[in-house]
């Protein structure tokens, strides 16, 4: 019944302030058709990373978790002209799903889509030369959060924001005893930020069509 009603408040949101376009549908209908599952953030999610984007004014974006690469085209259209976003992706079929519907959204310029484990992946990225990033989305498997989080500020700038989702988790985060390895990757992660000084944090709980959960976001104050 709740869930009903958020996920109805999520349409009228979606109606008047964001509508997607056929682009964003498109990317929504391939992955469905490809038999992706249908985990990606909400068209309100999906915006409001597109706007803490546009307000970091981010040129170097990191996402973990592309999918069928939704989120990444709501980040790539907020990027400058000679921005970059690098989106990794564990598996190739998704990663294929995701590069097509890269191309159609003509965001494929901008977007270094890389296919392996984000943790293999992570480590290499760091290993490069490469301007340090404004912004990272974290949204792939949650018990490696804390690894991906580690990874993410290395390799981000003073005043950069890390967002990482799903850790709410129906409220099962407050389950000490829990052997879920998503809830203890989140317990984890939040005994991390509790006492690191280079970040400042807060989590926000969410409802909508996605059901009950919410996000984490650490904006880089010291180095
Ligand atoms: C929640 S989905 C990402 C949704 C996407 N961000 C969106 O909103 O459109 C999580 C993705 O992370 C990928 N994934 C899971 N474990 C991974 C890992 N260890 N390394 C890289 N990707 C991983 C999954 O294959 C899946 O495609």
């Amino acid at each position: 019944m709740e869930d009903q009603l958020w996920a109805d408040v999520d349409g009228y949101v979606n109606t008047l302030l964001i509508r997607e376009d056929e682009t964003l549908l498109d990317a929504i209908r391939a992955s469905a058709q490809a038999g992706l599952p249908p985990i990606h953030v909400s068209p309100a999610q999906g915006k409001f990373l597109h706007l803490i984007a546009r307000l970091q004014g981010a040129r170097e974006v990191l996402e973990i978790g592309t999918l069928g690469g939704y989120s990444t085209i709501w980040l790539a259209r907020a990027l400058p002209p000679g921005g970059r976003l690098v989106t990794l992706e564990a598996d190739p079929r998704h990663a294929e799903v995701a590069r097509k519907n890269l191309e159609r959204a003509q965001v494929s310029s901008s977007v270094d889509l890389r296919v392996g484990l984000a943790e293999d992946l992570l480590r290499a990225l760091a290993a490069e030369r490469r301007p340090p990033f404004d912004l990272v989305f974290i949204d792939a498997d949650k018990a490696g959060i804390p690894e991906y989080f580690t990874w993410s500020l290395r390799m981000s700038r003073r005043g950069a924001a890390i967002i990482v989702d799903n850790v709410v988790r129906k409220g099962s985060v407050l389950d000490a005893a829990s052997t879920d390895p998503g809830v203890l990757g989140v317990r984890r992660f939040n005994e991390l930020l509790a006492t690191e000084r280079r970040v400042s944090a807060t989590t926000v709980q969410t409802v909508g069509a996605k059901g009950y959960d919410g996000f984490t976001l650490a904006v880089v104050v010291g180095e």
